[in-house]
């Protein structure tokens, strides 16, 4: 029997793959900066930014504008002719993108700009071998998701996957892979690796590391600050490219333009997709001239990829978060939200770790023996949506709140946001 006209939900369920998970479920009719509308009247705080994507809230006005205007003018390319926007796109990632970036290429989603770094470092030089971080979360086509590791689940029944990836440990400090303790590391994950290129692959066979500077699906890790440095240096002396994985932590996510940035990181390639373009499909491969340019014509292309309407759309996201001083609030309004979670923290065993950079922040829920407690969050998640907050899990015991607020949440909307998890998580 069909389902009636109006029930989105079975409608959905009756035609969409069950492979599709959705995390609430909310009919959304429409969205505004912070806030989404359901079909039942309820209103909801997007504590996910759909993603970590609307990273300037939802249908920001001077997106609308600007992919109007563009949409009125033309709206597919496919590689036939030059066009402004892309134009536009790349001076103004040529500006905020780290030094060493200079040339890039838009592709679509974050997993095709993964798929596109992993070629072009293959094609530059010469090699084949990849490393990846234990724990990452790279996307899920079939070379991405060969680097993927935050969930078995997701590589399941697809092997085999690309050849020549191995798998170093992330520095995870609160649940530290070596078995470590703050006090008694000694950077041993980091010797791990040193130790994969002589077990496993010659540093002179591997082609690139590929590292997300704040680990995001995995559990909103931040590693120990001089860790990007020893890759950054590692990966020199052997030649070998650091891909810095930024789909998630880009576009200011972190309170800077990049998470690179809080480590003084050069990347020789950077990925950059989710809050590029406010929503818009858009993904970016950014590299040094030097090589890019190793690239011949046709060693990579697209159809539909650096689209002119979401073009016209990033560029209007990054005017908005310099016009509007988007990054300067994510940095005081994370601080904000940090300091308020680490003194819930303090009253609260069952929160283990409170751990993030700008308005990317987690928060780990522990059973006493600090075993993942899964269960808790449940409870805390399906309380603040109730109370009409959005928050989704990460981490592989899905026990690890993550808060990716739109970096434009003001004081006083956070506060809200904040009474309302409070309440969920002592209720
Ligand atoms: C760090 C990172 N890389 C790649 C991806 C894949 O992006 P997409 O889902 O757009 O393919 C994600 C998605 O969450 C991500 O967080």
């Amino acid at each position: 029997m069909s389902a009636p006209p109006n029930d989105v939900i079975a409608r959905a369920k009756a035609l969409l793959t069950p492979a599709l998970v959705f995390h609430t479920g909310i009919v959304a009719v429409c969205a505004s900066g912070i806030y989404v509308d359901a079909d039942d009247g309820r209103q909801y705080m997007d504590f996910s930014s759909g993603l970590a994507t609307t990273n300037i809230g939802h249908c920001h006005p001077e997106v609308i504008k600007a992919a109007r205007s563009q949409m009125e003018r033309l709206i597919h390319s496919g590689c036939i002719f030059y066009y402004q926007s892309e134009a536009d796109l790349a001076e103004r990632l040529r500006r905020i993108t780290p030094a060493s970036i200079e040339m890039f290429f838009f592709s679509n989603s974050g997993a095709e700009a993964v798929e596109g770094a992993i070629k072009l470092a293959r094609f530059a030089t010469g090699r084949q071998g990849i490393i990846a971080f234990t724990g990452g979360f790279h996307g899920r086509t079939l070379g991405a998701v060969s680097l993927t590791s935050s969930n078995a689940r997701y590589r399941n029944r697809y092997h085999p996957l690309l050849p020549s990836v191995w798998h170093a440990p992330y520095p995870y400090c609160y649940r530290c892979p070596m078995g470590k303790t703050r006090a008694t590391c000694s950077t041993d994950c980091f010797e791990y690796l040193k130790r994969t290129l002589r077990h496993q692959i010659s540093a002179q066979e591997v082609a690139c590391m590929v590292f997300e500077p704040v680990l995001g699906e995995g559990g909103y890790v931040v590693p120990p600050a001089d860790y990007a440095a020893k890759l950054r240096e590692l990966c020199t002396k052997e030649g070998i490219l650091l891909v810095a994985d930024e789909v998630q932590t880009g576009i200011g996510r972190t309170g800077k333009w990049f998470a690179c940035e809080h480590w003084g990181l050069s990347p020789d390639i950077i990925t950059i997709a989710k809050g590029i373009a406010s929503g818009f499909p858009l993904s970016a491969i950014g590299a040094s001239r030097d090589i890019m340019t190793k690239w011949s014509p046709g060693a990579h292309g697209t159809t539909f990829g650096g689209n002119p309407v979401a073009c016209a759309a990033a560029s209007a996201t990054i005017d908005a978060i310099e016009k509007e001083s988007i990054l300067e609030n994510a940095v005081e309004v994370g601080r904000y939200a940090m300091t308020r979670l680490s003194e819930l923290q303090a009253g609260c065993p069952a929160i283990g770790d409170v751990r993030g950079l700008g308005m990317m922040i987690g928060m780990e829920f522990v059973k006493p023996d600090k075993s993942p407690d899964r269960e808790y969050l449940e409870k805390v998640t399906k309380r603040c949506l109730d109370k009409g907050l959005i928050i989704v899990e990460c981490g592989i015991d899905k026990n690890i709140a993550r808060f990716m607020p739109p970096l434009i949440t003001t004081a006083e909307q956070m506060k809200a946001a904040l009474d309302i998890f409070e309440e969920a998580v002592v209720g």
